[in-house]
């Protein structure tokens, strides 16, 4: 039966990077929906940037940009860094988004016009001298358990205090030092204590939506039956503040914690529009489809209490099930500046390859709220050997003698040694770990065929076979169910290795692998094509290289960039395109051409439009994809390369007349070619 499933992961913050302990929960969540894509399920992945808040209004008030233009830069660099780690959703949203401000509102109204509204006068700290309201987070002051200075409003990192802003001893804005006052303003409140929403969260926490230790948390929440220790949730903030309006209500915005998970519901609406889903489909109260939210443990409490009261009572359906999960400590600690242990996604993708992550978290996760480390000496030896020491030395052991002495073709396939491998039973237990989210178990069960695999290749020797004259059979036979194991290897790791999954179903020529009952080794006679490296060691030089990066980012005076070592610079390539004659590369028009002019497309996502002088009487209009890399105005007047007899391409924007030539790899980054100095628009390349 095909399932229906929406997924989410939780709405990164439109102000910080993406770091590797963001990454557990995007890698947690892909590996699951490729899963489930791969059974054939119709499954849909769906995230945005978390675009509202204080915070955000802060940050880019101090760039000197609109919060608008933070958000939009911020969108960028998380949406490449996602993509960088092969994360594929299957919508990429913001919440500051005309979808997400609809749904807020109209839940907001059902909730009100259901009672569960309330507006109260509350005290809070106020800045004199900036004229806001602040966020716990933005006072300061002396801890008034153990008197140590400079705490934050709602707990002191020194004792482990927690208490309200008002008890801070000598309390200052931490944005412009100012004493606060406190001021009196009206705020609106969820009514989360009423009856309705009391009894209706008692019942869902018992539904088994929620993991076992997720289960208990609550009931601690909730307390006793006839106990009513839930508190109504303050769901509104004075202006100034980034975010929406609340409906008749001129300068009061939801907090940013309200149109967070909204945001979930904005984000499949614009799927909805592009694939021709049915919204209501998924998000009816009696919808059949299945909805699960991955999360981290420290925001279970959003997601347990106000998310599904809200939605329940706002006539919407709940969530199946909140798949909660642990913090990465790195080497055994909470990832540390100092220590070089806090590293974000771009700074990973600069040495390391992505899909090394995505092994090893795979290897560490369980399905449990239990927190995962990241010990970098384990990182390297079980990358190391578990991929390139038992899965990808398969295919090298074997692929050569096919290619030499088969000329690529296939032989007939050892039955006895692909029965373990070929019943229905693996594949289901494996299966199974995927869906628990116990990818951890799958792994071990993998590696332990590949283990089976390697033991045949090693019982029969192929490479001694290959030195006797008369052992052509065997050895063709050997290769052949070798590589027949290695696909299957291939299948079940595709979930975790997408990209690495790609390249082996390139080289073994075969369709996009999914998970299908038909365990059919290769045919005799089906041509493989050449075997090419599929994946490189870990160095332990690049890790160190990486982590001396982030403690020196640190540094008062920043060291000039490390050098960057072509050793150090592993990074898988993919495959070199087939060979060519020189006469087919010399009918390729290569010009050095001067950026006479660069600017923006209105309307277009990802083109600049350049004009290009290459010395002929008119410059040449060119649509470049590089918006995402350069700013126009750092164009002008450089000089680059262009394929200039590249027939004329008429584009919604105009016609495109050659293209400019550029760099990209897997990790995030565009970079246009530049020739040395001296070079003159016009002139040949070759
Ligand atoms: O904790 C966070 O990073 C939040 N931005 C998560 C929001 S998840 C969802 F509710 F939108
Ligand atoms: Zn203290």
């Amino acid at each position: 039966m095909t399932r229906k499933i929406l997924v989410t992961s939780a709405l990164p913050y439109a102000n910080g990077a993406i770091h590797l302990g963001h990454l557990v929960e995007y890698i947690q969540t892909d590996i699951w929906v490729r899963f489930q894509k791969m059974r054939g399920h119709a499954c849909h992945y769906v995230c945005a940037d978390d675009t509202h808040g204080t915070p955000i209004m802060l940050r880019a008030e101090k760039e000197g940009i609109a919060p608008e233009q933070l958000i939009a830069r911020v969108w960028q660099e998380h949406y490449d860094d996602f993509a960088a780690f092969h994360v594929a959703f299957d919508n990429y949203g913001s919440t500051n988004s005309d979808e997400t401000r609809e749904f807020a509102q109209s839940i907001y109204r059902t909730l009100k016009t259901n009672g569960l509204i309330e507006v109260r006068s509350i005290e809070q700290f106020y800045d004199p001298v900036k004229n806001l309201f602040l966020p716990d987070r933005f006072i300061k002051g002396e801890c008034p358990k153990c008197h140590a200075k400079d705490q934050y409003g709602d707990n002191c990192e020194a004792c482990g205090a927690a208490y309200a802003p008002t008890e801070l001893i000598n309390p200052y804005s931490a944005v412009s030092g100012a004493k606060p006052e406190l001021r009196n303003s009206d705020h609106y409140f969820f009514k989360l204590s009423a009856e309705s929403c009391q009894q209706f969260l008692r019942q869902w926490t018992k539904s088994g939506s929620l993991q076992p230790e997720a289960a208990n948390k609550m009931q601690e929440w909730l307390g006793a039956e006839g106990e009513n220790k839930l508190t109504d949730w303050d769901i509104s903030r004075d202006a100034p503040y980034f975010g929406f309006e609340i409906p008749d209500a001129p300068g009061k915005y939801f907090y940013v914690w309200l149109d967070a998970p909204v945001g979930y519901m904005g984000s499949f609406k614009q799927l909805c529009a592009s694939r021709g889903l049915d919204f209501d489909d998924y998000w009816r109260p009696d919808s059949k489809a299945e909805l699960y939210h991955f999360i981290g443990k420290d925001i279970l409490y959003f997601h347990a209490l106000f998310w599904p009261a809200m939605l329940q009572h706002a006539g919407f359906r709940t969530p199946t099930k909140l798949f909660a999960h642990g913090f990465l400590t790195v080497n055994g600690t909470k990832m540390s500046k100092s220590r070089g242990t806090f590293i974000t996604a771009a700074s990973y993708l600069k040495r390391l390859d992505p899909e090394w992550l995505r092994y090893y978290y795979a290897a560490k996760l369980n399905g449990s709220m239990e927190d995962i480390d990241l010990s970098l000496d384990d990182f390297i030896a079980k990358v190391n050997s578990d991929l390139i020491g038992k899965y990808v030395n398969i295919a090298s052991r074997c692929a050569g003698f096919i290619s030499k002495r088969f000329a690529g073709k296939l032989g007939a396939v050892d039955a006895s040694a692909t029965a373990e491998f070929e019943t229905a039973y693996q594949a289901d237990e494996i299966a199974l770990s995927f869906e628990n989210r116990d990818y951890g178990r799958a792994l071990r069960e993998i590696m332990r065929l590949a283990d089976v695999a390697n033991l045949y290749i090693a019982e029969h020797k192929p490479w001694e076979m290959a030195k006797q004259g008369d052992r052509e059979t065997d050895l063709h036979t050997v290769c052949s169910t070798a590589l027949t194991l290695f696909r299957d290897l291939t299948l079940y790791l595709k979930p975790v290795l997408p990209k690495l999954a790609e390249q082996v179903e390139a080289f073994l020529n075969i369709p996009d692998l999914t998970w299908t009952d038909d365990w059919s080794p290769l045919a005799a006679g089906h041509t493989i094509n050449e075997y090419r490296h599929l994946m490189t060691r870990i160095d332990p030089k690049q890790v160190e290289a990486m982590v001396d990066e982030n403690r020196q980012s640190l540094e008062p005076a920043p060291a000039p960039a490390p050098a960057r070592h072509a050793e150090h610079q592993q990074h898988t390539i993919a495959p070199i395109a087939e060979t060519i004659s020189i006469d087919d590369f010399s009918k390729v028009d290569l010009r050095v051409a001067r950026i006479a002019n660069a600017e923006h497309v209105e309307g277009a996502e990802k083109l600049l439009k350049l004009t290009l002088d290459i010395g002929e009487a008119k410059p040449r209009q060119v649509f470049a994809g590089i918006k995402s890399a350069y700013d126009p105005a750092t164009l002008v007047g450089r000089l680059t390369v262009m394929v200039a007899n590249l027939a004329p391409r008429k584009m919604k924007f105009g016609l495109s007349e050659g293209m400019v030539l550029a760099a990209s790899g897997d990790a995030p980054g565009l970079f246009i070619l530049s020739p040395d100095s001296g070079a003159q628009p016009g002139m040949k390349v070759k």
